[in-house]
């Protein structure tokens, strides 16, 4: 049915070049799944700089609202690096989370079979990781006040940002987290800093009081940020799901990137709240950036923005039959032996995104045989 209204919006460097690819599997879809989307586009982040002024319009913010689920790609790059703070193409992304109230950033982690080779940590260690970081994404120090520069009487300057979370922030982000524990190994690892920040005390206590009060049935254990990201080299199979702040979640999910093979290879989903309605505000990027440094050379992997498609049709869309094709295409593959630059495995060839893309296609042309 053509009701499901898709916002795709490239943004900059490769992210058009990887969605190029999620576009030929969604005309795939069209062709041999008959399924339609009514699907708009736009400029957003640099490309929106160039084509109106500004990372992200009033318009195109109206459109993200109207949708059932937004395709996002990645923002960013040098030519917009001289802009003032409210001009960086990064404030498209950061606007859209925080004026959709998008709040759980949901990172998984897994290593592919055919991949475990890839991490730059012994297979032995990474074999079979299956891990969600739960990012919460509208509050924090990407948000609180106040920030900015200021002068000193002794004429030096400052700069400040302040991390805030209020209980119903980490309420909110925790529900989350315990609920989809509830449906994996039932373990929520909580992180922190409640050594050394009051916001991170209180986020301690305000998740511990939460599992009593309503999930009683989920293990709870909480680490400090930095010891997490030392377990998480050490061994990240300990782990089912992490929740954690806006910064935190930030940089542990890139590392965990890392336990699977590459950056490259990562989706995402941001959720907001379940309206009256019914209705979900729902974002989906991969968490590799514009990656400014092979942009335009057609090599850049395209698979962490079509699992991100995937992650789309499961939650936004209910389609779980066809993100399961999609990701079943992805594992045959790399199993095939295709790797593009980023991935650091042996394999029988290195392909750019373009044959990567085309291969998932006579793949997909297999499975729906
Ligand atoms: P990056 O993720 O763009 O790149 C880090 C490294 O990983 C680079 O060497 C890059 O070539 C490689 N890489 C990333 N994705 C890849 C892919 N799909 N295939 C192959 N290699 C890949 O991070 P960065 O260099 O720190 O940031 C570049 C720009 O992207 C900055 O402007 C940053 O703010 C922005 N950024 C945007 C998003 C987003 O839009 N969601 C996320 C992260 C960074
Ligand atoms: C990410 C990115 C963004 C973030 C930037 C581009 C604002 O690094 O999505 O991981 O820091 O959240
Ligand atoms: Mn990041």
């Amino acid at each position: 049915s053509a009701n499901k209204k898709l916002l795709i919006l490239p943004g900059d460097g490769i992210g058009p070049e990887v969605m190029r690819e999620v576009r030929r599997v969604i005309d795939w879809m069209d062709r041999r799944r008959m399924v339609s989307f009514d699907i708009s586009d736009d400029h957003v982040g640099g490309a929106g700089i160039d084509a109106y002024g500004e990372p992200i319009t009033d318009a195109t913010m109206q459109k993200a609202k109207d949708a059932d689920a937004i395709l996002f790609g990645s923002v960013g790059g040098p030519k917009w690096d001289k802009l003032g703070f409210q001009l960086r193409p990064e404030i498209a992304i950061l606007r859209l989370r925080k004026e959709l109230d998008l709040f759980a950033n949901l990172r998984p982690a897994t290593v592919l079979e055919p991949l475990v080779d890839a991490s730059t940590l012994k297979p032995e260690v990474v074999r079979g990781l299956d891990l969600m970081i739960v990012r919460e994404s509208t509050g924090g120090i990407y948000f609180g006040e106040p920030r900015g520069v200021e002068e000193l009487p002794d004429g030096q300057k400052r700069g400040f940002d302040t991390e805030t979370y209020t209980t119903n922030e980490i309420e909110r982000v925790g529900r989350v987290a315990f609920e989809l524990a509830r449906k994996r190994q039932n373990r929520v690892c909580s992180v922190e800093k409640a050594n050394v920040m009051q916001s991170g005390l209180f986020w301690r206590q305000t998740m511990t009081a939460l599992r009593e009060r309503e999930f009683p049935d989920v293990e709870l254990s909480h680490m400090y940020a930095d010891n997490c990201a030392m377990q998480l080299v050490r061994n990240p199979r300990q782990f089912d799901v992490i929740v954690t702040s806006n910064i935190f979640g930030d940089l542990l999910s890139d590392l965990a990137s890392m336990l699977t093979g590459s950056l490259g290879m990562l989706p995402s989903a941001t959720l907001g709240a379940v309206q009256a309605s019914g209705k979900r505000h729902a974002l989906y990027e991969p968490i590799h950036g514009s990656a400014p440094d092979i942009a335009g050379k057609g090599i850049a992997n395209p698979l962490g923005q079509l699992l991100s498609f995937a992650m789309l049709l499961r939650y936004s869309f209910n389609m779980d039959e066809d993100a399961a094709l999609i990701e079943t295409a992805c594992t045959n593959v790399l199993r095939n032996g295709l790797r593009t630059a980023d991935i650091m495995a042996p394999g029988s060839a290195r392909v750019g995104t373009g044959v990567m893309g085309e291969s998932i296609l006579r793949e997909l042309d297999k499975l729906a045989a």
